[in-house]
């Protein structure tokens, strides 16, 4: 079961790459993302993603086109930040990307 949700998360982060990097996302999923951001990454991340970029990953800077690299990182963590494989479903990380890929990419 969760093997087939992180294939469908396989085959929708390959459709996000191959559309156009505006209006990939719907309205409705980067406002979902944004409430799971705020749940689970603000502490560290910032809210609104906004953090100095010192010891925490800035992710307004994070590259749009890398959604495979987003959910690896998220699902098996890097560095000082945790594994969210248990806590999250693929679909969750699903929406966090479409609210960091649709903020993510510009230098603050
Ligand atoms: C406990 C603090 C903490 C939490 C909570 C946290 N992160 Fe991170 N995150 C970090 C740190 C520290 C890094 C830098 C890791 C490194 O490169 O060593 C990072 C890096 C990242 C990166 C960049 C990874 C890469 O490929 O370079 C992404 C994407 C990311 N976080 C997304 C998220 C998302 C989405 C959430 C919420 C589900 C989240 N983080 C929650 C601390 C956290």
């Amino acid at each position: 079961m969760k093997l087939a949700r992180v294939a469908a998360f396989g085959a929708a982060a390959a459709l996000v790459s191959a559309a156009h990097a505006q209006a990939r996302f719907s309205v409705d999923e980067i406002e979902h993302g944004h409430k799971q951001f705020d749940r689970t990454c603000a502490q560290c991340h910032g809210r609104n993603m906004v953090n100095s970029g010192t010891t925490v990953y800035d992710l307004r800077r994070f590259p749009v086109d890398q959604p495979e690299r987003f959910f690896n990182s998220v699902s098996n963590g890097k560095g000082n930040m945790p594994s969210f494989k248990e806590a999250l479903s693929a679909e969750q990380i699903y929406l966090l990307w479409a609210y960091v890929g649709s903020r993510g990419g510009k230098e603050p």
